[in-house]
């Protein structure tokens, strides 16, 4: 008996050049950006190139294909669909991005910001992307907006489901009913044909981490949604959106188990790629990272380029405290989608405790914590194993490990986790000494367990999986 492979990637973001590529407005949302601008169509060329060589059966792609629904990004996107699928066949679900939900779609010219950028509609997308799903599906199911969600048969062992699920009918992401029940009746569908029903759809369903980082934009029926699936049979769905890499188990009410695999973003670090393997009894998950990529006719290591790129983020944020400047840090903050405004009276401790840390070494930091009289004590040893990196090093490496679901782990028992562990347990030890509880306590323990998950990866590999089935 043969294999089916399928090679999942998630949120390309495809960002056309033509909208400008350098001066200061472009440089400081480039800046302000996990994931990478105009360095998209090279590392989509790369990986393209990669996967068309490779020898999965068919490249899916989880939504956001473009930056925000530019029609040109469209159009630069789709001639490499065209191009990738001289090799491979190709399936693809649109979401939020690619039809500019929020409304503001840019373009950049020296200190300016312009919008007269023309996009895409969400009553295009059905026709534009249609050799890239319904054209190959023997069912499809056209939801409100216009896109529509399919089921395909690739190779002997799969149905692809690719799902829209931008509209639940009450302005969030989700399913109507009768899509749901659309949704249904494929998994049961491929099951009853002896075949793997495998789902792919944009938003999570499962808050990977913590619900605190991945809960904007998903549906509020997220787990009734995933209960569904998971008695209607179906095993295994991949998601996009957050641009983190994770791997979670659910288990319905009445005891089902269903894996979603959150697969980052291709154009950020770690960009991976997720071959989902299924064959008579079982399916195996294998997580590829992009190598290289030729950027202006300069090959580049890709890992090296996107961890810089992604950790920049944290570095400019440190860096408009160190100059003092308020209103950068704002901007800064702004530009990676935290309303400033909702921080309230919060803003200026969060910018005076960013200012103090920009200067500290983990020496400085450890035994400034360690003198405050009630927090938990961060073992000598450990400060000296990082003595010399600075407090910014520290939350760079934390902040890959999010994205990255942990490619390093750090036990429990390394000085990495002490340290790092150490410094979220002191808001949660002064709130137990000063007696408050409630939201403030809440959001501190969370995130103390969400440090947890991302420095060990959490208990399941966020790489590889193996489902055992009998179909
Ligand atoms: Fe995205
Ligand atoms: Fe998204």
């Amino acid at each position: 008996m043969g294999k089916t492979v399928l090679t999942f990637i998630a949120d390309t973001h495809h960002y056309s050049r033509t909208l400008g590529d350098s001066g200061k407005a472009f440089a400081f949302r480039s800046d302000s950006d996990q994931k990478c601008l105009k360095e998209t169509g090279a590392i989509i060329d790369s990986a393209f190139d990669y996967l068309g060589k490779s020898d999965c059966d068919a490249v899916c792609i989880a939504g956001d294909l473009t930056n925000d629904g530019e029609r040109v990004c469209h159009e630069e996107f789709r001639e490499k669909l065209y191009k990738l699928r001289e090799n491979k066949r190709v399936y693809v679900v649109t979401a939020t991005h690619d039809w500019c939900c929020d409304g503001n779609p840019r373009r950049f010219s020296g200190e300016n910001v312009y919008t007269d950028v023309s996009t895409l509609n969400h009553n295009d997308i059905y026709e534009f992307y249609k050799d890239f799903g319904v054209n190959d599906a023997f069912a499809e199911y056209k939801t409100t907006l216009g896109p529509a969600s399919y089921a395909v048969n690739v190779g002997e062992h799969i149905t692809l489901l690719g799902l829209i699920d931008d509209k639940n009918g009450r302005n969030s992401a989700g399913y109507k009913s009768a899509h749901l029940d659309w949704i249904c009746e494929q998994i049961k569908l491929a099951i009853e044909n002896g075949r793997v029903p495998v789902a792919m759809e944009h938003h999570l369903l499962i808050p990977h981490i913590t619900p605190l980082f991945t809960k904007g934009c998903c549906s509020p029926d997220r787990e009734k949604i995933i209960n569904t699936f998971a008695d209607a049979g179906l095993k295994i769905i991949i998601v996009g959106h957050s641009h983190l890499q994770r791997i979670d188990k659910h288990v319905s009410p009445n005891g089902n188990e269903i894996y979603e695999i959150n697969v980052g973003s291709l154009v950020g670090y770690p960009a991976p790629m997720v071959m989902v393997t299924a064959d008579e009894n079982k399916i195996s998950v294998k997580t590829d990272y992009l190598q290289k990529f030729t950027l202006d006719g300069e090959e580049l290591d890709a890992q090296k380029y996107l961890a810089n790129h992604s950790a920049k983020v944290i570095s400019v944020l440190f860096s408009a405290a160190a100059q003092n400047d308020r209103e950068l840090f704002r901007q800064r903050l702004e530009a990676l989608g935290i309303n400033t405004e909702k921080l309230g009276k919060a803003f200026t401790p969060l910018f005076l405790v960013f200012k103090k840390l920009s200067k500290m070494t983990v020496a400085q930091a450890g035994a400034y914590i360690n003198k405050i009289p009630f927090a938990k004590k961060i073992p000598q040893k450990s400060i000296e194993a990082y003595s010399s990196y600075t407090v910014q090093q520290i939350t760079e490496t934390v902040f890959l490990n999010i994205l990255d679901g942990a490619r390093e782990k750090y036990t429990t028992d390394s000085d990495f986790y002490k340290i790092v562990a150490g410094v979220f347990s002191v808001p949660v030890c002064i709130c137990n000494q000063m007696n408050i509880k409630g939201k403030p306590l809440e959001l501190f323990s969370e995130l103390q367990r969400a440090i947890d998950e991302i420095l060990t990866g959490g208990t399941l590999s966020n790489e590889t999986l193996k489902i055992f089935y009998k179909i």
